[in-house]
């Protein structure tokens, strides 16, 4: 009886080892390794940065499991790739702990909530499942800020109560749970606060840049931060090392924030998004651009189209954490990149 949960765990050790070795081949062949999925577009919160909750579909019209497990395996013949479940709020499917199941066939699925349906035993189902990492979004340390901005009271109260469940269960440890953080203007003074939050919880923390353009951003009035935010992160990373985000990307928002991106964007070629019916794009704020339905047509078509949009060559509307993420395991290695990837971003799901 003894010898069961050793072969299960020798099992799982060598999925992860397979799936973690061809996304690493992923990296190298500059092959796409990331991949979002809208798995609804229903929320219950109403974000004024979003706009997905604006233009909620009917349940029945959503992708089905079946209709994951297609698009997982058509994926995969792009490459083992960083999935990210999203939305609207990805856990109002009550078959999210399946479709979960269906990417940690081929993929490395995380998923980001804003943590109001998370419960004791959704916890451990979504980790059994194989998910590989978990983000709770808040924005604000503050909590009536956080709910303000949310628009419904109680969302930060639920946030970290969410965070603590995940991370009692999370199954290879406390920092395979995130806190993710959307940088405004509005809550550059709060960066420090929050990171005090992920550190007394033991989690990790990403950040990501505001978008403010594109097909599923809220045309809310939040703006940019100031240049020398960039700079500020970095500072806070050497005191927070909890903040797993890449020194790379952080160096470049100052970049960014000046007017003066010096690299080529990865959308459609390197990441992509996939929409709660399955029509493919280059990247979530380019919804617009169809490279065709994932649930119907072959990758090889698709994976051709997506690399065809000129619109997205030499584009600078955003500087997002997935463009970021993309850009750092690009070209020739980052050695300083690589290190980071494989001290924070990989290291947290390592079974143990
Ligand atoms: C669209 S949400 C979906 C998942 C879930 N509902 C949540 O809020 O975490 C995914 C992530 O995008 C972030 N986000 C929403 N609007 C954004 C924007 N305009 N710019 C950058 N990130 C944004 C959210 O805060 C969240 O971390
Ligand atoms: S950011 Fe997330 S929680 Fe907020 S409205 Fe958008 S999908 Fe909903
Ligand atoms: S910069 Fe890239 S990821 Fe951002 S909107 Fe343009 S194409 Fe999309």
């Amino acid at each position: 009886m003894a010898q069961i949960p050793v072969v299960s765990n020798a099992a799982a050790a060598a999925r992860y080892a397979w799936r973690g070795g061809r996304l690493l081949t992923g990296f190298v062949r500059e092959r796409p390794i990331h991949c979002i999925v809208q798995v609804s577009n229903r929320c219950n919160l109403t974000c004024g940065f979003c706009s997905f909750w604006e233009r909620p579909a009917h349940p029945r019209d959503e992708m089905t499991v079946e209709d994951f497990e297609i698009i997982s395996a058509k994926l995969a013949e792009g490459g083992a790739m960083v999935v990210s479940i999203e939305g609207g709020e990805p856990l109002l499917r009550p078959d999210a702990v399946a479709i979960v199941r269906a990417f940690a066939r081929y993929h490395h699925p995380i998923l980001f909530t804003n943590g109001w349906r998370v419960t004791e035993s959704l916890a451990r189902e979504l980790w059994d499942a194989g998910l590989t990492e978990i983000g709770v979004s808040i924005d604000y340390a503050t909590p009536e800020r956080h709910d303000a901005h949310r628009g419904a009271k109680g969302t930060f109260a639920t946030a970290v109560r969410a965070l603590r469940i995940l991370r009692d269960a999370a199954p290879h440890g406390s920092r395979q749970v995130t806190i993710m953080t959307v940088i405004m203007r509005d809550n550059v003074e709060e960066l420090e606060s929050l990171l005090r939050l992920s550190q007394e919880h033991g989690v990790s923390h990403q950040c990501t840049l505001l978008s403010t353009h594109g097909d599923g951003r809220g045309e809310s009035g939040y703006t940019m931060p100031a240049p020398g935010l960039g700079a500020k992160l970095l500072e806070l990373k050497a005191r927070y090392p909890q903040l797993i985000t890449f020194s790379g990307y952080l160096e470049a928002l100052d970049r960014f924030l000046e007017g003066n991106v010096r690299t080529p964007c990865w959308a459609g070629e390197r990441f992509l998004n996939v929409d709660h019916l399955g029509e493919v794009s280059p990247c979530i704020e380019k919804l617009h651009l169809r490279a065709g339905n994932l649930r119907r047509e072959p990758w090889s078509v698709i994976a051709e189209r997506l690399r065809s949009f000129e619109e997205v060559r030499g584009c600078t509307d955003c500087y997002t954490s997935c463009r970021g993420f993309v850009e750092e395991m690009s070209g020739m290695p980052h050695l300083r990149s690589w290190r980071e990837f494989f001290g924070g971003f990989a290291s947290v799901a390592t079974p143990r």
